[in-house]
């Protein structure tokens, strides 16, 4: 009894890491510890995302591998929730076609789950349980960090922009913002568990509180947030190139602990496209936003998502798309094929594009921009930058990680004592993606771990 497993698989974007850092302070309330092994589990968690097709191919092949383990064990419980279940056809068709999954539920009722696992044991019987609509906010449940340095905070739930190829306005619902007091409360809490490092989450922070009685923004909470004692570095995920104000970056060159990092996600480099993707912002609006955060903010890094390829799109189009890049000249960019979802208007257009076009101008904009970032990170080469050492790197034992303000991966000699340390980094070598380094001494300008 006291010595059940559970195992969580999640696909996605950070709600659904966070989401499932939920799942797992539920599942360790009822009694059940973490496993890494999947053959010793008694209960199994697919936590999955709907934003592109390859994420749910990618979910059916390997619930569909869980078969051989059901037969193994008949006691252990399947269950398979998060953005994809929000769409009737998978749901139904992971129902039908997939008889050893026991639970199905969606986004807005994963507090549920205790109860939903306990009519499973009890009535034996499968259950598929999604809410269409949510219901208020997702109340505060307990969670479970992965890190012990760094925490998600959700300020924001869903999102009202139905950008024109995206499916998560659809399975993530409209935005609900989070009493600030609540968010606040929760950075202090955090705080006291000796949490350094939070990043507040939602689809677009910059619309926090617009739905709120309270008269607060976003700019105005980084401000209060920045106030917590023990909170180090303040980080924010995703904003929205339309909704980034002025009053933002003022906020964020007065406040100390919010970190210089931008992701800004372009899209796209073309008017014409960011029209049709329902975007509300011009190349010229992006350009100018960004001219505004360089002059301003020293040492900032500046990140983006692009997709190639949405309907329509001609080589004139991407080629707008490399000129931005070229001007920008992004730390680095999470590049994506567009993917039609269905349901969603782009996904009606007649002029889709080949796969063939569609992965020939992925493969020169991440040319392109790999030698960017490389560029970029040569710049750091020699310099001394503040890190927030995280532990052992994660696929190499004799090294930790960290990240600077910027949000670039920092790998330095192994060291126990740095663990949960904002250190100072003199970097040495370089890569795209990452950068090498040796952590010096503050005052003394020593090298500490040699
Ligand atoms: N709310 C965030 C992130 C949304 S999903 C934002 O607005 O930026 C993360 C990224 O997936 C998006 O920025 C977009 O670049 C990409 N994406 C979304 N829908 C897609 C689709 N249908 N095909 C390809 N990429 C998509
Ligand atoms: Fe999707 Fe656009 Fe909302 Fe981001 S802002 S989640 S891309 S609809
Ligand atoms: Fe995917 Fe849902 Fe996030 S669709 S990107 S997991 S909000």
């Amino acid at each position: 009894m006291n010595n059940r497993k559970y195992f969580i698989l999640t696909y996605g974007c950070q709600m659904n890491v966070h989401d499932s850092e939920k799942l797992a302070g539920m599942l360790e309330e009822m009694g059940y510890k973490s496993t890494n092994n999947l053959e010793e589990a008694d209960i199994i968690m697919v936590n999955t995302c709907a934003v592109r097709e390859n994420a749910e191919l990618r979910v059916f092949g390997r619930v569909g591998d869980f078969k051989r383990l059901k037969e193994k064990n008949p006691d252990l419980i399947i269950g398979v929730g998060g953005c994809m279940m929000q769409i009737d056809e998978n749901a139904r068709k992971l129902y039908e076609k997939y008889p050893h999954v026991d639970l199905i539920f969606g986004t807005h009722n994963i507090h549920h789950i205790p109860e939903l696992i306990k009519r499973i044991k009890e009535e034996r019987g499968r259950i598929i349980e999604v809410w269409n609509q949510e219901e208020g906010l997702i109340p505060d449940i307990p969670y479970k960090r992965e890190d012990d340095f760094k925490a998600w905070i959700s300020i924001i739930q869903g999102c009202n922009n139905f950008c024109t190829y995206c499916i998560v306005p659809y399975v993530r619902g409209r935005e609900r913002s989070r009493p600030a007091a609540d968010i606040i409360s929760e950075a202090r809490k955090l705080a006291s568990e000796g949490v350094k490092e939070i990043t507040l989450l939602g689809q677009n922070v910059n619309s926090y509180g617009k739905d709120l009685k309270e008269d607060i923004d976003f700019a105005d909470l980084l401000k209060r947030l920045n106030r917590v004692e023990g909170i180090k570095r303040i980080r924010y995920m995703t904003s929205h190139p339309r909704d980034f104000s002025d009053k933002m970056i003022k906020i964020i060159k007065e406040c100390d602990k919010v970190c210089e990092h931008f992701h800004l996600p372009v899209q796209s480099g073309s008017t014409r496209i960011l029209k049709k993707m329902n975007r509300g912002y011009t190349q010229a609006e992006y350009l100018n936003l960004i001219k505004k955060i360089k002059s301003q903010i020293p040492d900032y890094s500046i990140t983006t998502d692009i997709i190639v390829g949405f309907p329509g799109e001609t080589e004139e189009d991407f080629q707008e798309t490399l000129k931005v890049i070229r001007e920008v000249r992004f730390d680095m960019a999470y590049t994506f094929k567009y993917s039609p979802r269905k349901g969603t208007p782009a996904a009606r257009h007649k002029d889709q594009v080949s796969e063939k076009i569609k992965q020939d101008r992925l493969t020169r904009l991440i040319e392109v921009q790999n030698s960017i970032s490389l560029e970029n990170n040569r710049k750091l080469k020699g310099k001394t930058v503040e890190v927030l050492i995280e532990g052992e790197s994660r696929n190499n034992p004799d090294t930790f990680e960290g990240r600077t303000r910027t949000n670039k991966l920092v790998i330095v000699p192994r060291n126990e004592n740095l663990k949960g340390q904002i250190a100072n980094v003199k970097i040495n070598r370089v890569g795209s993606w990452t950068l090498y380094g040796e952590v010096i001494d503050n005052t003394r300008e020593t090298v500490l771990n040699t």
